[in-house]
């Protein structure tokens, strides 16, 4: 069995495998470039960069590829519209909205002929995307890295938001091998979306120090934090998760009001963006719980055929066992 292409509206990528955005700073241009020229969904994130930055991100991937890109912006950032809005003007192609949802979003896509594929983790919110004239939907289960809807594993969900819309669905959380994808769409999924595989690539923005807390990390070390978002986050546990766990978060220093509410135990913008920058010690490493899984560090290219192998591989072994 090959791999099917994954549509969503009016885009079609050959592979079904979508590359998490993963903010802040760590799918950027180059790792969402790569991605799309190796058949699947390239997104950046947009969340934690101005609006500027992020055009330029947008613009800089579409020079290296003419595949499927997108942008993917937490709808609790303060500067939800005005990033949306810049990665339309550079002609994206889909907005992934994620961390809520937001009416007006789907306005401002529809008018620029761009797709929109909200991330559920309920079928009732599967339904009110699908309402408000979605193109697909991505369920993000508890495996997930980063800020999480949802305490049902993905496979769980599945069935349900599947039966509860006509739309393609996006698998997400703890698929890193082939064989995962294989399970995922064997469940009626369109296609997955995979994070924390690809934050450990080499085309991955993230520091080597983060891409290292990957490799060395033990299912035990992968741990729920509370994030100032107002939602539970994955993570790897560090001194500072640890000084968390504790109660004892340093002081916020320099505040931008950057979330539209924030909780301000830490800001979080300062946390991703010094682990994304190496400091491992003093920043939040967030990670799905699969990361344990992670053993190396590969293109872009190395992992995106190693997938489509090891999907084949499986769908033999189905298929002679
Ligand atoms: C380091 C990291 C950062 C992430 N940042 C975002 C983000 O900014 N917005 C978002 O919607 N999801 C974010 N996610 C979730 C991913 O896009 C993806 O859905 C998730 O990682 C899938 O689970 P997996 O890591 O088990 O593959 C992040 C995940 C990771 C690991």
């Amino acid at each position: 069995m090959d791999l099917p292409n994954l549509t969503i509206g009016n885009r079609t990528a050959r592979l079904p495998i979508v590359q998490g955005g993963m903010a802040v700073r760590i799918s950027l241009a180059p790792l969402a470039a790569a991605v799309a020229r190796e058949g699947g969904v390239g997104v950046i994130a947009g969340s934690g960069l101005s609006p500027e930055e992020l055009a330029a991100e947008v613009r800089a991937a579409r020079e290296q590829t003419d595949g499927v890109l997108a942008v993917n912006v937490m709808v609790a950032v303060r500067q939800f519209k005005e990033l949306v809005q810049a990665a339309i003007a550079e002609d994206i192609d889909i907005v992934i909205a994620g961390a809520g949802f937001s009416r007006d979003v789907f306005t401002w896509c529809h008018e620029a002929g761009v797709e929109i594929v909200p991330i559920v983790g309920s079928a009732r919110v599967a339904k009110l995307s699908e309402k408000f004239g979605a193109s697909a939907v991505i369920v993000e289960g508890y495996e997930a890295g980063g800020h999480l809807g949802t305490d049902r594993p993905m496979l769980d969900l599945l069935p349900e938001i599947l039966d509860a819309v006509d739309l393609p669905v996006i698998g997400a959380g703890g698929v890193v091998t082939g064989a995962d994808i294989k399970r995922v769409l064997d469940a009626g999924a369109a296609g997955v979306q995979m994070g924390s595989r690809f934050a450990a690539t080499v085309e991955s923005s993230a520091s080597d120090a983060f891409k290292q807390m990957y490799l060395d990390a033990t299912e035990d070390d992968i741990v729920i934090v509370k994030s100032p978002v107002g939602l539970p986050g994955r993570a790897i546990r560090n001194p500072f998760v640890e000084r968390l766990e504790r109660g004892d978060v340093p002081r916020i220093e320099r505040c931008i009001a950057c979330l539209k509410e924030c909780h301000r135990d830490y800001c979080i913008i300062d946390k991703l963006v010094k682990a994304q920058q190496g400091d491992v010690v003093n920043g939040l490493v967030f990670a799905g719980s699969s990361a344990a899984r992670i053993q190396d560090v590969p293109t872009v290219k190395e992992l995106m055929e190693r997938l489509v192998e090891e999907f084949h591989a499986a769908s033999s072994e189905d298929a002679s066992g």
